[in-house]
């Protein structure tokens, strides 16, 4: 098996909150406080997922203030410009220097019926733009009742990896259904049976070498407490944080997780 050199990457959903002078305030203190306690931002990578109308502020915060973090779109649309009322390009998130961009959150599917296909032609206009997608995949708790944990998962996975080389840039998130938001997150063996599994496919589509250097990372109402156990986990490279991700303190002690227990 070859050695994981994989960056662990902790990155910030923070959905419909904060606006503009929030993001501001906010992204200054997290990288303030981040330095502060002595955070090696090359052993531990810190993304955050403003709402769209924040991406120009974060952006030029960062430049100008140098700061170490990374940033992305939540959504992206599948189309390259024209009259798509209300949606985002890849070439508009690439022009504000997002470096990912989050793509079929379980909200997008389940709020906006976001399917397979259409995952998939985001995950393709993203990478046209030099976007690292990050493709979000996760069963209900129906579907873990029928099917088991890991084959929506890997459908999902597959699918959305339809129009994908095997020189992309990738991040995968298994995020189940049922622990998002819910304060039941899955065991650190539930989430690493699926990291693997997910592994296993990505080394099937798109062969060993991007599978031995993907990311994937875990999300579903991680915390502080329980962020250093899936990091344990030999498939899991980090964390999506939702509701944590929104408290400098929670979301910091969930970045400094080898802090928590020597790792
Ligand atoms: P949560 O959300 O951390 O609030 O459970 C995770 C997500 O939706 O990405």
């Amino acid at each position: 098996m070859a050695v994981n050199t994989r960056v662990p990457l902790i990155a910030g959903n923070w959905k419909m909150n904060l606006d503009h002078l929030q993001a501001i305030a906010f992204v200054q203190k997290l990288a303030w406080s981040l330095k502060d306690a002595g955070h090696d931002f090359t052993s531990t990578e810190v993304a955050v997922f403003p709402p769209f109308t924040d991406l120009r502020s974060v952006q030029t915060l960062v430049a100008a203030d140098k700061l170490p973090l990374a940033y992305g779109g939540q959504d992206v649309s599948t189309q390259e410009s024209g009259a798509y009322t209300g949606e985002i390009s890849a070439a508009f998130l690439a022009a504000l220097e997002c470096q990912y961009v989050l793509i079929g959150h379980s909200e997008r599917r389940t709020l906006h019926n976001e399917t397979d296909e259409v995952v998939a032609a985001k995950v393709t206009a993203a990478l046209k733009h030099n976007l690292v997608p990050i493709i979000c995949v996760g069963e209900t708790a129906a579907d873990l009742e029928l099917h088991g944990p890991s084959a929506v998962p890997v459908a999902q996975l597959k699918a959305a990896l339809a129009g994908v080389d095997n020189a992309a840039d990738i991040v995968v998130a298994y995020e189940p259904v049922w622990a998002i938001g819910s304060g039941q997150a899955a065991t650190p063996d539930q989430a690493e049976q699926v990291a693997a599994a997910l592994r296993t496919t990505l080394a099937e589509v798109l062969g060993q070498d991007v599978a031995d250097k993907t990311r994937i990372l875990y999300g579903g109402s991680v915390k502080g407490v329980n962020i250093a156990g899936f990091m344990k986990e030999p498939n899991v490279d980090g964390a999506l944080v939702g509701g944590a991700s929104l408290d400098i303190t929670e979301f910091s002690s969930i970045v400094r997780f080898q802090k928590h227990v020597g790792l």
